[in-house]
C-alpha cells in the first residue's frame, strides 16, 4: 500500500510545489520507491518542474490531467486510472543511469471549474444531505485508486480549500506544511492545522500531543536570522517541526527549471544537494516509523 504524504498550506509561494518535486526526485532515486505525484493546483507548477512547458501542454492534449481523470471518472468512464498518468517525468537519473520510477497526474487550469461542476451534478444525481462530503469522499477515493501501484503517492495541494485539497488532506497518511518564518506564514499554519487535525479552535488542537499529530511543518526560505529563529522556536511549541531547515537558496530556485536533459539529482539540486539529503533522510524516516505504528 502507498503512503499518502500531502504538501499542504493555506498559502501559496511557501515552497510547496517545490518541496513535492524534490521528495518525489529523492524518494524515487536514492529510496529506490515507485512514486506518483497528483498535481492538486490550477496553478500546475509541479508539472511544469516535471515535465516542462511542452511536456504540459502534449499531456493536456492526451487528456491525462487530474481535471480529464475527475471528470471522466465521474461521467462512467471505462479508462483505467493508470491511463491518466505520465511516467518517467522528472530531468534527474537514477544511480543505474536510467530514468527512476516517477510518475505524474498532471495538473490542470480547469481543476477549479471541474470541481463546481462536479459539485452540482453531485448534488442532483444523488440525494444526500450532506452533498460536501459527499463529493469530497468521492474525490478521496478515486486518489485512493493509485494505492497499489505506487509506494508513496505525493499529493501537491492547491493553497485553498477546494474538495481536492481537502480530500488530499483528509486521505494524506502524513502533510507536510512548509512556512516562511514571517508572521503571515505561521498564521496560515495554524489554520491549515485545524483543519488537518479536524478541531474548532487553536484549545483544542492544543490538546493533541504534538507526535500524535498527522502534519508536520518545515520551515523554507530560511535566513538565519535572529528573528526567524525565534519564530521557528516559537512555531515548533504549538506544531510538530521537521529539525531541518530549508535556507533560501539559489540551488533550490533553480531546480524549479525543467531541463530536456536528463541529469544526476547531485547536479540537478547542485548547491542545495545536502538540503535535498537532510530533508529526505527526515521524512524517510518518518514515513518508516508512521509504517510501523499499530492501526
Ligand atoms: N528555499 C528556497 N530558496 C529559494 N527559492 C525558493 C525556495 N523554495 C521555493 N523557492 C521558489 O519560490 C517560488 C515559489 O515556490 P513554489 O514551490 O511554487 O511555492 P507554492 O507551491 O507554495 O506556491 C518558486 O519560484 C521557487 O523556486
Ligand atoms: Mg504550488
Amino acid at each position: 500500500m502507498a503512503f499518502y504524504m500531502a504538501v499542504a498550506n493555506r498559502k501559496g509561494g511557501v515552497g510547496k510545489s517545490t518541496i513535492a518535486v524534490m521528495l518525489a526526485h529523492a524518494f524515487s532515486v536514492w529510496g529506490g520507491k515507485r512514486v506518483l505525484i497528483l498535481d492538486l493546483d490550477s496553478q500546475c507548477n509541479s508539472s511544469m518542474i516535471l515535465l516542462g512547458g511542452e511536456g504540459w501542454v502534449a499531456a493536456r492534449g492526451a487528456r491525462k490531467t487530474v481535471a480529464d481523470y475527475f471528470s471522466e471518472q465521474f461521467e462512467g468512464s471505462s479508462r483505467m486510472p493508470a491511463d491518466y498518468l505520465i511516467d518517467g517525468v522528472g530531468d534527474v537519473l537514477g544511480p543505474d543511469g536510467q530514468p527512476p520510477s516517477l510518475s505524474l497526474l498532471p495538473g490542470s487550469l480547469l481543476l477549479d471549474d471541474i470541481q463546481g461542476d462536479l459539485f452540482l451534478a453531485y448534488a442532483s444525481k444523488r440525494e444526500q444531505p450532506d452533498m460536501g462530503k459527499g463529493l469530497r469522499g468521492w474525490l478521496e477515493s478515486l486518489m485512493r485508486r493509485f494505492e497499489t501501484d505506487f509506494d508513496v503517492v505525493i499529493l501537491d495541494c492547491a493553497p485553498g480549500l477546494s474538495f481536492a485539497a481537502l480530500a488530499a488532506l483528509y486521505t494524506a497518511d502524513k502533510v507536510i506544511v512548509p512556512f516562511r518564518p514571517d508572521y503571515v506564514s505561521l498564521h496560515a499554519v495554524d489554520r491549515v492545522a485545524l483543519i488537518i487535525e479536524q478541531q474548532a479552535n487553536l484549545d483544542e488542537l492544543s490538546a493533541i500531543p504534538l507526535e500524535a499529530r498527522r502534519y508536520v511543518c518545515l520551515a523554507n526560505y530560511v535566513r538565519d536570522n535572529p528573528r526567524e529563529r525565534l519564530l521557528i522556536e516559537e512555531t515548533g511549541l504549538a506544531h510538530p517541526m521537521l529539525a531541518t531547515l530549508l535556507p533560501q537558496r539559489d540551488g533550490i530556485a533553480n531546480a524549479f527549471d525543467w531541463f530536456p536533459q536528463r541529469r544526476n539529482i547531485e547536479e540537478k539540486y547542485a548547491a542545495a544537494i545536502d538540503d535535498v539529503r537532510k530533508l529526505y533522510g527526515e521524512v524517510a524516516s518518518l514515513v518508516a516509523g508512521d509504517r510501523k505504528k499499530p492501526t
